[in-house]
């Protein structure tokens, strides 16, 4: 199999991976996927805001360096990976930001720090994520995060101003979960971001692009649709990029046990979902949320790492790095 930067090139696709940064030094296998496989790569988990900036005074850029390092010695892009989200928030955030001023003068300083540190090596960022509610029937029901109680919608001008301001190159993104699927939740969360992308753009908030996380469910009857095309259709009609960000399969709900039974119900999510989003032609960018599976222990009883409170989140390569028939549903849907 070509690697699959390369087929998804021949597509004027760009393919790619979230980086863990612990297993980017510890693991030569991984380092080699990373390399070979991908034209862009995402920090799992290094550039978000309690992994990078742990103390009002304290930067943490080590480990995000590594990966932009590494990435950039070869000639793999960078998206960055985020800034306004209601997790992974450091408890100094709130203690410091207490009115409305302070919370304004905390994302944006945080965000121009970020952002002008890695000028030129990062090309895009997601700049706000998840900020609807999670089950969302209504429409404009915004998550009550820290920074909407602090800045109501108003955060977000705030922050993409703030990272448009840093590197007017960049693009910058909303990414969010859950408008996938032909379901009434998935149906609300696409409607929801529809009219947030209008009135951002009416107003002049730089917003160049929107990623679709695509954390998808393999062994449910749930399907994809015309919900998901439309939406793409949409925002490309607006002049945005549309991007898959952090695609990956839970199979803990197929209930063969065997591994190759899953191995097939999983590659199937990932052809079916890829087939339905590139079919539109809107989409240019594939992220695949990470590069390893995590070691299966499925038993006699199916399911059973969900059980154990473990959730598999099956990915491209095998837990040794092996290309496994979910590799190849992915090579087939470019
Ligand atoms: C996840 C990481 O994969 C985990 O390692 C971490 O413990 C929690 O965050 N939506 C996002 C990602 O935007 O940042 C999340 O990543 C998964 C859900």
């Amino acid at each position: 199999l070509a690697p699959l930067r390369e087929i998804a090139a021949a597509k004027g696709i760009a393919f790619g991976m979230a980086v863990n940064v612990h297993r980017l030094e510890d693991t030569a296998k991984y380092r080699d996927i990373l390399a070979r496989e991908c034209s862009i790569v995402t920090p799992e988990n290094t550039m978000k805001w309690e992994g990078i900036h742990t103390q009002p005074d304290d930067y943490n850029f080590g480990p995000s360096d590594e990966i932009v390092d590494f990435a950039l010695k070869n000639r793999i892009r960078v998206h960055g990976h985020t800034f306004v989200w209601h997790r992974a928030l450091p408890p100094w955030v709130q203690r410091v930001a207490t009115d409305k001023a302070s919370a304004r003068k905390v994302l944006i300083d945080h965000i121009t720090t970020v952002v002008k540190r890695y000028k030129g090596r990062v090309d895009s960022w997601d700049v706000v994520n998840e900020a609807f509610q999670p089950q969302d029937n209504l429409t404009h029901n915004y998550r009550n995060s820290f920074w909407y109680q602090m800045l109501g919608q108003e955060y977000f001008e705030i922050a993409f101003g703030a990272a448009h301001d840093a590197d007017p190159k960049a693009v910058l993104a909303y990414n969010d979960y859950g408008m996938e699927y032909e379901n009434h939740s998935d149906e609300a969360r696409r409607g929801d971001v529809l009219d947030l992308m209008r009135s951002l753009k009416k107003s002049g908030v730089p917003v160049g692009a929107v990623g679709l996380q695509s954390h998808l469910r393999a062994g449910t009857n749930e399907h994809f649709g015309n919900g998901v095309t439309d939406l793409l259709h949409e925002l490309h009609h607006m002049g945005l990029e549309c991007w898959v960000t952090e695609l990956d399969v839970d199979d803990t709900k197929v209930a063969a046990s065997d591994l190759h039974s899953r191995d097939v119900q999983v590659a199937e999510a990932y052809s079916n979902y890829l087939d339905t989003v590139l079919s539109t032609g809107c989409v240019n960018t594939v992220i695949a949320w990470g590069v390893f599976d995590a070691v299966r222990e499925i038993g006699a009883e199916a399911g059973v790492g969900a059980s154990k409170g473990k959730s598999i989140r099956p990915l491209l390569f095998d837990s040794e790095g092996n290309a496994k028939l979910a590799t190849r549903a992915v090579a087939e849907a470019f």
